[in-house]
């Protein structure tokens, strides 16, 4: 099924959440927001985290991913004032200080991203869509996370997506999930990341029970069901990754960008025009294994320097240096474009093989969707180089541990590996890697159980109101 993409965000109430843990959160965080603000939150926000199971760096080229979203969320517990500003806290506040500011005046720190800074994206953001910039009522919110940070599983993406609905709602808005995600997907590069569109579209399109095929421009949401009988395990290399506090994440977005508009100018396109791979390749009217040819023939694997890029765009180092580089890339010197571009092109490949296998209903689709994840990773080792020693190490112990495929997931360079497991060897497989992975370190064992878990396909964002009974 392909999601409607009129529809809005569902607004459930709050007694037909199921008597369960996520019952028992609200209600914490109903005291938690009593105890700080005084007076009881009018409704609640939820935006969930995500795994990506294959397609990694590819949305910001244009080409399709295949994520689905995990019960790990962003919920905010909220209620709109009179006032002009924001009054936010957390419930985790050892980790994460109270914060004000007015409405007419964010103030979102770039260079030391922090907890608050991406609760203002989604805020000014929602703000400026709805040309509220100095009628937007003020806010009390209490924010409760349950997606590990820095791990790949889109902790960032669910508070920004968490921020702009509570602040829609709040305003008496409502607007199709679509819109929202395009929304959340710009507002959250207001932190200084080039980001694509996956985590937002995910939190905000996902439904129970099935992963998506999320493509772009415009933006889709297709079921893709996955075979019986298979479980994705997700393993947190405890290696902390925060892409917006590097340089990496902006200097791979880059290096696609100069590939695209080499290639553009090697066939005679308008190169100036082209800023993503898919649309090179749209242009050229060629197959993705024909694209990947290309970059053998026109591009070398020796990394590009500065000046050579120049020489090839007939462009001066000084319009390079101003009207190429980005935020936080200005100091890079060299530029692996032939293996950015194989990579990109190879997994957006990846992606559709992917998706096939699971409309085939095949009985061999577990080891082919497997050896898909595993080429996947790969890939994203070698010729991305977006992995590091401890997610390799994990990735290879997921695999001597019964996964039939296992791979990095989300930005990288750290964070967390995704496994498909045989559902009847998930007790089996958990026990293998808490042994050979996290018991090996000790400063990693005591977070098996937040650590190394087993997911489901679970639900998008959501409106809670307090029920009325
Ligand atoms: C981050 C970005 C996404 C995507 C992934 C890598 O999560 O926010 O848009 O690019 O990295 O696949």
């Amino acid at each position: 099924m392909t999601l409607n993409m009129a529809e809005n965000v569902p607004v459930v109430d709050f007694q037909h959440v199921p008597q369960t843990a996520a019952a028992d959160r609200l209600k914490k965080l109903t005291e938690n927001f009593e105890k700080r603000f005084g007076c009881k939150p009018e409704f609640f926000g939820r935006a969930p985290g995500r795994v990506n199971l294959i397609g990694e760096h590819i949305d910001y080229c244009g080409y399709s991913v295949l994520p689905m979203a995990i019960e790990q969320d962003v919920v905010i517990a909220a209620a709109a004032t009179k006032s002009q500003e924001v009054l936010l806290s957390n419930v985790k506040s050892d980790l994460y200080s109270d914060f004000e500011f007015p409405i007419n005046n964010v103030d979102i720190n770039k260079d030391h991203p922090r907890w608050q800074d991406y609760f203002q994206c989604g805020f000014l953001g929602m703000v400026e869509h709805l040309q509220l910039q100095s009628t937007a009522c003020g806010m009390r919110c209490m924010v409760d996370g349950s997606v590990p940070p820095s791990s790949g599983l889109s902790s960032s993406s669910a508070l920004v997506c968490c921020s702009a609905l509570v602040t829609m709602h709040a305003n008496g808005q409502s607007l199709p999930k679509d819109k929202l995600a395009d929304m959340c997907a710009r507002c959250e590069r207001y932190i200084g990341t080039q980001g694509g569109g996956m985590d937002q579209a995910i939190s905000f399109m996902a439904q129970k029970g099935t992963a998506k095929l999320i493509e772009f421009n415009p933006l889709k949401a297709t079921d893709v069901y996955l075979p019986d009988g298979i479980s994705f395990v997700i393993s947190n290399s405890c290696v902390e990754m925060n892409k917006a506090a590097t340089s990496e994440f902006n200097t791979r977005v880059l290096e696609c960008r100069i590939a695209t508009q080499i290639l553009a100018k090697k066939k005679d396109l308008q190169w100036a025009n082209f800023q993503r791979l898919g649309d090179v390749q749209k242009a050229l009217n060629l197959s993705l294994p024909q694209a990947v040819e290309l970059v053998q023939k026109l591009l070398h694997k020796e990394p590009y320097t500065r000046s050579e890029i120049c020489q090839i765009l007939e462009m001066k180092e000084e319009d390079f240096v101003n009207n190429v580089l980005s935020a936080r890339t200005t100091h890079v010197q060299s530029f692996k474009l032939f293996q950015r571009a194989t990579h990109v092109f190879s997994e957006a490949g990846r992606v559709l093989s992917f998706k096939h296998i699971c409309d085939e209903a095949d009985p061999s689709a577990p080891q082919k969707l497997g050896a898909l994840m595993n080429e996947s990773h790969t890939s994203c080792r070698d010729m991305y180089e977006c992995s590091c020693t401890d997610l390799d190490n994990l990735v290879n112990i997921c695999l001597e541990s019964g996964a039939l495929g296992s791979r990095l997931t989300g930005a990288g360079w750290g964070g967390c590996a995704v496994s498909m497991v045989p559902t009847n060897e998930v007790m089996k497989f958990l026990v293998k890697v808490k042994e050979n992975f996290y018991d090996k370190i000790p400063s990693k064992a005591a977070l098996v159980g937040t650590s190394l878990f087993a997911t489901q396909p679970g639900s998008g964002a959501m409106i809670y109101l307090p029920s009325s009974s």
